[in-house]
């Protein structure tokens, strides 16, 4: 089954193959900052993102620091009230997922808690260690991405393709970053402490800093379904 790469080195990369390959959420970063006016650059060259009829329904909320601290703060405290405390922006999987999109979704979170040799049964464990999706994993930065309420899958498809281009520009530039949808889990938390309107809706994180690495959670290899499961050829080879 062909896997992504493992991570490499923080080194610049000019093709967009090699940026490809090197992409990979990471998991766990180091404490070092990000400079700004390199993320003010990234963000420049991803505006070059495609959208249908180039509405551009992007936004972006970009933290670090006590503004950050404070959207841990409060997430912290709707978690601390159990299911009470979900306010979900919308349904992150479809309900009742089936396969083949149920096993590759179990299988990577498999693969995840292997990495760490946290085995099935280790509930509190896995907990754990999803509850550091709401640290960011440790990212000195975090995006939070959000549009218009009145935006619908085709504009959620645009914020798919600026969400790459980030996070390949971020490559390209040394540094990591995984996309984080769970903190839809507690949206309106969220929105009200990044001060936006009940009009935007709360799409995904996005942490943001150097990898941490050596890391095992960075490093597993992760797998893709095989090309023939993806893609329908049509009137080559006639
Ligand atoms: C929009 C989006 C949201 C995601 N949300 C989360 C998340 O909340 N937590 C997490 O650990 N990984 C999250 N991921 C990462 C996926 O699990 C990951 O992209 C997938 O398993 C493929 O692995 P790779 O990104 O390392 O290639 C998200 C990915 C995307 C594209």
């Amino acid at each position: 089954m062909p896997v992504t790469d493992t991570l490499s080195p923080p080194t610049a990369t000019a093709s967009v193959t090699d940026a490809l390959h090197r992409r990979r959420s990471v998991r766990a970063f180091t404490d070092r900052p990000v400079d700004p006016a390199q993320l003010r650059d990234i963000f420049a060259a991803a505006q070059r993102a495609p959208s249908g009829g180039n509405l551009q329904p992007w936004q972006a909320t970009v933290l670090t620091g006590a503004p950050w601290q404070a959207v841990q703060d409060a997430v912290a405290t709707r978690i601390a009230m159990g299911r009470e405390g979900y306010e979900p922006e919308y349904d992150i999987y479809p309900k009742g997922l089936t396969d083949p999109w149920e096993s590759r979704r179990y299988g990577v979170g498999e693969a995840l808690y292997a990495s760490l040799g946290i085995p099935r049964e280790d509930k509190p464990a896995r907990l754990d260690q999803f509850r550091h999706n709401y640290r960011g994993f440790g990212a000195p930065v975090m995006l939070f991405l959000h549009c218009s309420r009145i935006m619908g899958p085709p504009q959620w498809s645009d914020m798919g393709m600026w969400l790459q281009s980030v996070m390949l520009l971020l490559v390209e530039h040394g540094l990591a970053s995984c996309p984080q949808e769970c903190w839809a889990m507690y949206g309106a938390t969220v929105r009200r402490t990044l001060g936006l309107g009940d009009d935007q809706i709360l799409f995904s994180g996005l942490a943001i800093g150097y990898a941490d690495e050596g890391a095992a959670v960075n490093r597993w290899p992760v797998p893709r379904v095989e090309l023939e499961d993806v893609i329908d050829w049509q009137g080559f080879g006639e």
